[in-house]
């Protein structure tokens, strides 16, 4: 049985947790997130699958009868035979190493002939909810459909908790309801390192552009002791400061905005950490010719694909002063080397520093996931997120509906 607290609490909320709930003979209605990739109706990387093991090895164990909801896909409320589950019931019935049924319906008859069918300890999955226009409005009808099948509610989806749907959140005020072992862990790791983190702490925001994390940066800036910028978006920070950037990606209409974030991070004590060198090069092709460049010398037909080594050194002086680092996006084109070596750099002092105990290590998002899978470090972190859209609206302080429905 794992070792789980009876009640954790992050910076805001209280959670129950599964240990105190009464499951044998009940029936679990557990949200779990399948939306998982996928090629010629083969699953390229199952960790989603593998996510949702404990929680339901866990509710087996205990006697309940384990019920799973999860989309894929979009289909908007309509049965889109493509966007089928039932492709997912064989994978995970191998990874349980236990049956897995499957019901044309996470509704009505079908579901309730299934879910009646299980055995104490039995797993059933239940057909994509978005196949119901309900779900994505979380419907009360609809909710009360799904509830029907339950008992207990379990949400171990913290990659669709930024959604407010049916399965994601209305199920929560229809059951007893409990975060998942994955869940838990998620949100455990992430107050741990924004929530109520131990401190100096540093952060890592890289990527493209500013203008898809304008909410982060400013969430950020007010939080954190120090923040590193880099990627694309560092360009337009360095234009906003008066420097060349070249022919860069920058954004050059947020320069403004850019500057607002600067000043904002000097009135909160925010240390903020731009580029003070750069790696360039003419075009961005693997092994091409590439420099390392002094802010003031780059040139008009220059493209700033990653931080140089100087910069680099300083941000790794500043992992080793801080306790906890949190991170998303990567600092060059990390896809195409040599502009991953910043990234890779970081990456790897990161993880030495988390292996030593010496610094409380998180990442997320799917860049950051790519980036620290390239560098080899990822096993290393203290944890890595691998939610997308959920992981960012956290990281920029919103309330995700289907962590508070679960508040105690
Ligand atoms: C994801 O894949 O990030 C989650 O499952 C959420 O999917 P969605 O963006 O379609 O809501």
């Amino acid at each position: 049985m794992p070792d789980i607290p009876t009640l954790f609490r992050d910076d805001l909320m209280t959670f129950r947790t599964l240990d105190t709930a009464d499951l044998a003979g009940k029936r679990a209605l557990v949200r779990v997130d399948f939306n998982v990739p996928v090629d010629g109706g083969k699953i390229t990387d199952d960790t989603r699958l593998r996510a949702a093991l404990p929680t339901i090895s866990y509710l087996s164990k205990q006697g309940a009868k384990v019920i799973l909801l999860a989309h894929f896909d979009r289909p908007k409320g309509k049965v889109v035979p493509e966007m089928s589950l039932a492709f997912v019931a064989e994978p995970l019935s191998k990874l349980l190493e236990q049956p897995v049924a499957f019901a044309s319906d996470a509704v009505g008859p079908a579901a309730a002939d299934v879910v009646n069918g299980l055995e104490n300890g039995g797993v059933a999955l239940l057909e994509n909810v978005r196949f119901h226009a309900g779900e994505e409005k979380n419907d009360a009808d609809f909710a009360a459909a799904l509830a029907a099948n339950g008992d207990v509610y379990v949400n171990d989806a913290f990659s669709a908790a930024h959604r407010a749907h049916a399965s994601t959140e209305g199920l929560a005020k229809l059951l007893p309801a409990y975060p998942g072992l994955s869940m838990q862990r998620e949100l455990e790791a992430l107050d741990a390192a924004l929530g109520n983190p131990k401190k100096p702490v540093i952060g890592i925001v890289g990527g493209s552009k500013v203008s898809t994390k304008l909410d982060l940066l400013n969430n950020l800036v007010a939080k954190l002791d120090r923040l590193a910028i880099g990627g694309g978006m560092a360009n337009t920070f360095l234009f906003a400061q008066g420097h060349d950037v070249g022919a860069s990606l920058c954004e050059k209409d947020l320069a403004d905005t850019a500057r607002e974030i600067i000043a904002k991070a000097e009135k909160a004590g925010c240390e903020l950490l731009l580029p003070t060198d750069v790696v360039v090069a003419k075009k961005v092709a693997p092994g091409v010719e590439t420099a390392v460049r002094a802010l003031n010398e780059v040139q008009a037909d220059d493209l700033i694909l990653d931080a140089g080594p100087e910069s680099a050194k300083r941000l790794l002086a500043a992992m080793d002063d801080s306790v906890t680092l949190i991170w998303n996006g990567p600092l060059g084109v990390f896809e195409v080397p040599p502009f991953d070596e910043a990234t890779v750099s970081a990456a790897k002092h990161a993880a030495a520093l988390a292996k030593s105990g010496k610094l409380v290590a998180v990442a997320g998002g799917g860049d950051t996931v790519a980036a620290l899978n390239h560098a080899g470090v990822s096993a290393d972190f203290t944890f890595v997120s691998t939610a997308g859209g959920a992981f960012l609206e956290w990281m920029e302080g919103k309330t995700l509906p289907g962590v508070a429905a679960l508040e105690a």
